[in-house]
């Protein structure tokens, strides 16, 4: 029953590789037995996730790539196929978050959050499509939040973005089912990561925010690799359309 979560001889490209859930992500696609191509606009970050890689012996190539750029997503999946000969599992994880009342939040600001997290995943998603439907085969895992399916104050500009990933995969799933190309998304709760360190250093905040939870405890990063190695793997074929949420409970309280 393991062999189906095994990866061996497939390639993956994740974007969101410099750090945090996408960092963790890879790794845990490469321990699977992936091969993968590295993405996200920080080289030096990228390069230090492709070390970890190669530690577990396998390959990494880092392309340095601006997700909201879609002739740069183009770049990254041509070159990810030349340089490790195929493509198989596109995991998107890029993200940026901007906490404000909305009567505060600058126009600017929205487009930024929304050109991230929802054009990023559309951009990447495109850039796949031709490969993938001609190999009818393919996996695709969109990284949405439970902030798009949860309200909290502050968060309406990436709410929007979230729930746009999930309607997003549920929409392309449907439509790429007849290719055999499974398109889901997990919805991480709260992990502590570079995007929220601050807030959770706050004693105050942490106790607000672990309040919604509960389990009461932020996501160890590591605890996102089995559910992307799944989702990533054979052992998810009947599986499509789908946002599984790893959140302490916190979208079902
Ligand atoms: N941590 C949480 O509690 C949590 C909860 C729910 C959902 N999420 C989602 O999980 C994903 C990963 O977040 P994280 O917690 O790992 O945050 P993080 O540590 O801040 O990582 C964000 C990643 O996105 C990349 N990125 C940002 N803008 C980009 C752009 N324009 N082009 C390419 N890459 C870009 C960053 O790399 P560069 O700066 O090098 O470009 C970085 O690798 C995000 O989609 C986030 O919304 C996180």
């Amino acid at each position: 029953m393991l062999e189906a979560l095994r990866l061996d001889g497939r390639v993956a490209v994740v974007t969101g590789a410099s750090r945090g859930l996408g960092r963790a992500m890879a790794l845990a696609l490469a321990e699977s037995g992936a091969d993968v191509a590295l993405a996200s606009r920080s080289k030096p970050d990228l390069e230090e996730t492709a070390h970890q890689v190669e530690r577990l012996g396998r390959r990494a190539v880092v392309i340095p790539t601006d997700v909201r750029v879609f002739a740069e997503m183009e770049t990254l999946v041509g070159q990810t196929r030349q340089l490790l000969g195929r493509l198989d599992i596109l995991v998107s994880s890029s993200g940026v978050a901007q906490v404000a009342p909305l009567a505060e939040m600058r126009p600017e600001e929205w487009l930024r959050i929304l050109d991230t997290n929802l054009t990023g995943v559309f951009n990447g998603c495109r850039a796949v499509a031709r490969h993938f439907l001609a190999a009818r085969s393919g996996k695709v895992v969109n990284i949405a939040s439970v902030l798009g399916a949860v309200g909290l104050p502050g968060y309406a500009a990436y709410a929007a973005s979230k729930g746009g990933v999930i309607a997003f995969t549920k929409a392309l799933a449907v439509e790429w089912a007849r290719y055999n190309v499974q398109v889901n998304a997990i919805a991480p709760g709260w992990f502590v990561t570079d995007m929220n360190a601050e807030a959770f250093a706050d004693e105050k905040i942490r106790e607000r925010l672990l309040r919604d939870v509960p389990l009461r405890r932020t996501g160890r990063v590591e605890e996102i690799g089995p559910l992307v190695v799944y989702l990533a793997s054979p052992a998810s074929d009947f599986m499509t359309g789908q946002t599984i949420f790893l959140d302490g409970g916190h979208s079902a309280a």
